[in-house]
């Protein structure tokens, strides 16, 4: 499901980036003006008030919580990246290999994985990948803004060779080269999923004619089935230990996530008091959850599913639909009953709120909020809030002056929710995206519990509305015992970076 948005986001990207050249006007004014300017909805109310009232009255037992805050068990799979066939660098290169990369953070990040293998198939240098500029997160931040390139570079030294820019007599070889005319130097047919060979023998000779090869589109590019274990130990070498963010994201996770841990005590002094907390409260004592919520319009507009904002709403999103892929969206041909049984529509605040009250978070949880916009603003949050009063944010926890050099910029700011998120005791994602599939991938990778929603059962208890409290706090809970990030092996055609093992773990 998620893989057919992708490559429809793709086609979408498309369309998005040539609108503003035909209706300018017509972009500005609708895209991503706030709600309360366009009054497009009336402040929407909650959906699920039944629910909603248990779940605001109801206080987790202490077993459930202590359950929930229990880490995962070790399943005896550990990281193993180095043990597989050590292949050397080649003694020349074929040339240099550029790539171009769309999306957003995390497609990127995949993109950039699968660079790095395919510069060693091809034994080229790889030039640091380039990152488009998305058109709905519009962030120009470069690799080197976002990633540490030094330490990229060394990780991977032994591997391929790897340079920031281009010699001189390349220097021609710019994206803005490509964006003008056709070029010789530019590949631009990578099937999805190519194999390697596809690689040897569309790309390796524009390398041996003209010393250089521009690739892009890149994005899913890169077959996860027969490949070599070197390359596939090699892409997880990248995801999980080459890529790191620049220091100064590093140091404001580090900071947001040491106050979610230590609340009351900014400096070292809370220690005394920890001592004076009951046991049962203990227990979840410093820990935290990073609820990931992807619910800006555009997601909203391309599921096509109701979000109870009433009429107002509805037109606002079809319009939306109309202009940015002109009504050209797949689940619009199904009724919201229908896309809801099918787990098809994104969770919202709301929903989320209730997902995890009936798991066995309370008011008492402290949670993370890792989010963009949220489409609908404060009113569609406050529901959520309502339910776990401990809930924070970058905005709430940073100061304005550690917010100064991430502000606007959406690669930046999910880079702190991405590292915030792998450092969290517990991680659920209301919709399964990249950062979804991308946390899932580097959390099962370091054994860490994160709650994958079974978005089909949610859906269908979420249509019946005449549902008690505890019938769906135990369809909930029987329906995610199994769904913590415990270990799955990665089936045919999956990709390696949600499914690490067997390819980048091993059985001890
Ligand atoms: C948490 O919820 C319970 C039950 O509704 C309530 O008694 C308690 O005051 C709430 N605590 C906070 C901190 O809101
Ligand atoms: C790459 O280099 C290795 C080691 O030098 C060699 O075995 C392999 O055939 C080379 N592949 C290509 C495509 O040049
Ligand atoms: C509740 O819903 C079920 C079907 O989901 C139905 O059989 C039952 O009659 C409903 N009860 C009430 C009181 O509406």
């Amino acid at each position: 499901m998620m893989v057919c948005y992708h490559k429809e986001g793709a086609l979408v990207g498309l369309f998005v980036l040539l609108l503003p050249i035909f209706f300018p006007s017509l972009f500005t004014s609708l895209s991503y003006a706030s709600p309360s300017i366009l009054s497009e909805w009336n402040a929407p109310k909650p959906r699920h008030s039944r629910l909603l009232k248990s779940a605001l009255l109801r206080q987790a037992s202490n077993e459930q919580k202590s359950d929930l805050w229990i880490p995962l068990a070790d399943e005896g799979w550990k990281p193993c990246l180095n043990s597989g066939s050590t292949t050397l660098l080649p003694e020349k290169s074929e040339g240099y290999v550029q790539m171009f990369l769309d999306g957003g953070l995390n497609q990127q990040r995949m993109g950039i994985c699968d660079a790095v293998a395919v510069a060693k198939i091809l034994n080229a240098t790889l030039i640091i990948p380039y990152l488009e500029v998305n058109p709905v997160w519009k962030d120009s931040s470069s690799f080197m803004e976002i990633f540490d390139v030094d330490h990229f570079i060394n990780v991977l030294k032994d591997d391929i060779s790897i340079v920031k820019e281009l010699p001189e007599e390349y220097a021609w070889s710019t994206r803005e080269y490509y964006a003008t005319a056709i070029r010789a130097t530019r590949v631009k047919t990578a099937p999805v999923h190519a194999s390697g060979n596809w690689y040897l023998e569309n790309v390796l000779p524009v390398l041996q004619s003209y010393g250089i090869a521009a690739i892009s589109p890149f994005s899913h590019r890169l077959a996860f089935d027969n490949m070599p274990m070197d390359i596939q130990r090699l892409r997880c070498k990248v995801n999980f230990q080459a890529l790191q963010f620049v220091p100064h994201i590093r140091a404001l996770g580090d900071n947001l996530i040491s106050r979610l841990r230590n609340p009351s005590s900014p400096i070292e002094t809370g220690s005394n008091q920890i001592k004076e907390w009951t046991n049962e409260k203990s227990k979840q004592e410093g820990k935290f959850v990073v609820l990931h919520l992807r619910f800006d319009k555009d997601m909203a507009a391309h599921s096509a599913c109701d979000f109870g904002g009433g009429k107002a709403e509805k037109l606002a999103l079809a319009k939306y639909r109309q202009v940015i892929w002109q009504g050209r969206v797949l689940n619009s041909q199904f009724t919201d009953e229908e896309l809801r049984s099918q787990g098809r529509c994104p969770m919202t605040p709301e929903e989320m709120g209730l997902l995890l009250s009936a798991l066995g978070f309370d008011n008492s949880s402290k949670l993370y909020l890792a989010s963009h916009k949220v489409y609908g603003g404060e009113a569609r949050i406050s529901t959520l809030r309502a339910l776990f009063p401990l809930m924070e944010d970058k905005k709430s926890l940073a100061s304005s002056e550690e917010r100064a050099l991430i502000k606007g910029k959406a690669s930046l700011l999910a880079a702190v929710d991405y590292y915030v998120g792998i450092h969290s005791d517990i991680f659920i994602s209301a919709s399964p995206g990249n950062m979804h599939n991308a946390m899932v991938g580097h959390r099962t990778y370091q054994n860490l519990k994160t709650i994958r929603p079974n978005m089909a059962l949610m859906g269908q208890l979420f249509l019946n509305k005449n549902l008690t409290w505890s019938d769906f706090e135990e369809a909930v809970v029987d329906g995610h015992g199994n769904r913590q990030g415990q270990i799955r092996i990665r089936k045919s055609g999956q990709s390696l970076y949600t499914y690490p093992a067997p390819d980048c773990m091993c059985r001890a």
